[in-house]
């Protein structure tokens, strides 16, 4: 990308998708594992459901939503189609998300069971029952009516993984406040960008957290962010969390425990109509702009609450449930702070990361919590098996009955190794617990493809199969499905209840990203095969999306990133493959005429800055200085052919290069 050049349209093959060899060896996977006798015959969930709702998908849907949900006022119509790709669910029905997540269970007599087991990192633990976590949210979402805030306002959430995180998502919920929730690794600017396209009119963040027993600051950021005037802002909640003194904005900013925590807990709670917005949530995309996807309320409830259930064979009287994603990431919306408290379980939270004080953090807390069930990203699960098994022999993990996989292909070895290390209690059990590879996105709201535990052999790196009520398919450039044995691009064929409803503020640019690639199909953005079974194998995206530890990435955003820096002339950024991260990012820049090359110090110069703009999560992992970059005779740059040189690959075909030499100077740079 250069410096007047932000947008950038490059659309690769699927095959481009693929790993080359690996994905040879994916399509030959004969391994598979049937669930064990007694599993299935105590799954919640049996095939049936895909009888059922291979009949009448709106209905099979509509009786989710009324079993699993509690609706102030009943729906009228299970899907409104008549505008696509604009869906209407539970049309006419009232509910109220904190009250399905909270009140109904105190009611219902379960106000001691636990809600929330907290693990903060310097090992400070709190435990909140149903009856407390909802006075807790009653007394925040008072505290957020009396600071102004009103239905259909729009809430920044900028916290670390604290039980406040879920407590201000359900409070805006009750209140029919919308969440954008912007992850603590993201930057100021970041922050910024979001506060102004959402016009959000409080902020709630906290003083800051703990990140490998240090403390971390987040309150800075906000400041840094609102310091310039024109944004809708007006107040700062601020939870006291590592106890770091901060800057203080008398009038804009309120203690949490002044305003929350001094707060009334009488709150009567109100169904808001189904279509009520709940949430928006920025996701990158493959242009330089994230989008806010935007969710509403019943049927994101209803489908996140019925795969939580499916998916991981909840029983929610005697199992834990542990995921391991952060709030700010859709996972930590869908299966922490809504799916688990609506079906009433008891979770585990844990706020930092998995070596600190030592490697067998997470092992240590499955053991002291009997946690049945684990949902986490391959990411983590490579770095696991890089620390070696060792580390979690040395725990009790006899009580996991389901794994979960999120966020990235997972590669058969690191399924594996998860079963048997793992699920398996380091060969312990004689029965492992079962995987569940679940493919979703951002923009789905919920799981679509996943294993039934109790019902599917399972197959290694394979999600295999899409959930009752889901009509997932793997389309040709055509739109025309391909046969099992075949690869091509992953679309979603009917609408489903916690799809996304829209872009915040730009219908058009919703329709153009999801529903123009292929007539009447939402077009997920990720290359798919079938194998002979027809079992679906992700193979990761087809646009310039990067998949780093699960975290999603867009190239053109780092890439206008680094062209805003004064020394970078242009620069091509590429997802390169990543033993432990699944890809890395690799920033190829070439620098303007009059700046020095200082080697390393412009290399740091150039990630931090990338950190500043948009946050640490994106920073390249190599920035590598050239003195020009490949591109077509119409000026595309071949990221396929810089793809080649960061995975160390030999150069593919560059007969399309408009200087063909390019290539050769550019391995001459990096050689020197
Ligand atoms: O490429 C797919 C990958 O993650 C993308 C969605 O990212 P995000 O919106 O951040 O949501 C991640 C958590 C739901 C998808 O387009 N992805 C997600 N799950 C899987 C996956 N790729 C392969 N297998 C999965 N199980």
């Amino acid at each position: 990308m250069s410096q007047d050049a932000k947008e950038s349209t490059v659309t690769a093959a699927p095959a481009d998708a693929g790993t080359g060899d690996a994905l040879e060896n994916l399509l030959h996977e004969n391994r598979k594992f049937a669930p064990s006798e007694e599993f299935a015959a105590n799954a919640v969930v049996g095939a049936g459901d895909y009888a059922e709702a291979a009949q009448d998908r709106p209905a099979f849907w509509a009786k989710q939503a009324r079993e699993l949900l509690t609706w102030s006022k009943d729906f009228d119509q299970a899907l409104d189609w008549s505008n696509p790709p604009f869906a209407k669910w539970f049309v006419g029905g009232e509910i109220n998300a904190a009250y399905n997540a909270l009140d109904r269970h105190v009611e219902n007599g379960l106000g001691d069971r636990v809600a929330i087991h907290f693990e903060g990192e310097p090992g400070d633990t709190r435990s909140y029952s149903y009856a407390e976590l909802t006075e807790e949210v009653k007394k925040a979402a008072n505290a957020f009516e009396s600071l102004g805030v009103a239905k259909g306002d729009r809430v920044a959430v900028y916290l670390p993984m604290i039980p406040e995180a879920v407590i201000t998502l359900l409070a805006c919920a009750r209140i029919g406040a919308v969440h954008s929730v912007v992850f603590g690794g993201f930057s100021a600017d970041a922050l910024r960008s979001r506060i102004d396209d959402a016009e959000a009119k409080l902020v709630v963040t906290a003083d800051g957290t703990f990140r490998r027993g240090k403390p971390s600051a987040l309150k800075p950021a906000v400041d840094e962010a609102l310091a310039k005037e024109g944004h809708t802002v007006e107040n700062v909640v601020v939870v006291k969390r590592n106890g770091e003194s901060v800057n203080w904005v008398e009038g804009r900013d309120k203690w949490w425990d002044e305003t929350v925590g001094t707060a009334s807990t009488e709150h009567t709670a109100v169904g808001h109509d189904s279509e009520h917005p709940l949430f928006i949530l920025y996701t990158s995309g493959t242009t330089g702009k994230p989008k806010g996807i935007l969710h509403t309320t019943g049927g994101y409830l209803t489908q996140g609450a019925y795969t939580h259930k499916a998916v991981f064979d909840l029983h929610p009287e005697t199992d834990v449930f542990w995921c391991t994603a952060d709030v700010g990431w859709v996972t930590g919306h869908s299966y922490v702070a809504y799916a688990p408290l609506i079906n009433g379980a008891t979770q585990v939270m844990y706020e930092g990361t998995p070596d600190s004080p030592h490697q067998g953090r997470w092992w240590e807390i499955v053991e002291k919590y009997k946690v049945s069930i684990l949902y986490t990203a391959p990411t983590a699960i490579r770095t696991f098996m890089k620390w070696g098994k060792d580390i979690p022999a040395k725990y009790d993990l006899s009580s996991i009955r389901v794994l979960g996989s999120v966020g990235e292909p997972i590669n058969p070895e690191a399924w594996m190794w998860y079963r048997e290390v793992i699920g398996g209690n380091g060969g312990k059990k004689d029965t492992p617990a079962p995987i569940v590879d679940t493919w979703w996105q951002t923009e789905t709201g919920a799981q679509m493809i996943a294993p039934l535990p109790g019902v599917t052999a399972t197959k290694p790196g394979s999600a295999q199969v899409p959930l009752p009520g889901i009509a997932v398919d793997v389309v040709d450039e055509l739109g025309e499905s391909v046969p099992d044995g075949h690869g091509g691009y992953l679309v979603v064929r009917e609408p489903w209840p916690s799809m996304l409803r829209g872009i915040w503020g730009d219908p058009e640019r919703f329709k153009d990203t999801y529903w123009s690639r292929f007539e009447a199909m939402y077009f997920a953005g990720d290359g798919a095969k079938k194998d002979e079974d027809g079992d679906i194998w992700l193979l990761g995206r087809v646009d310039d999306v990067m998949n780093v530890s699960g975290h999603r990435l867009s190239t053109t955003e780092i890439e206008s990133a680094l062209v805003s820096h004064p020394s970078v002339a242009e620069a091509a950024v590429v997802g390169a493959a990543d033993e432990t991260t699944g890809q890395a990012v690799v920033a190829f820049v070439i620098l303007r005429g009059d700046a020095a090359n200082n080697g390393d110090e412009t290399v740091q110069e150039l990630r931090n800055h990338v950190g500043k703009e948009i946050g640490p999560i994106a920073k390249p992992k190599h920035v590598l200085v050239v003195p020009e970059l490949p591109k077509t005779r119409s000026g595309k740059i071949m990221r396929r052919l810089l793809k080649d040189v960061a995975e160390g690959r030999e150069v593919g075909d560059a007969t399309t290069l408009s200087d063909p030499t390019i290539m050769q100077q550019i391995a001459e740079s990096l050689r020197k």
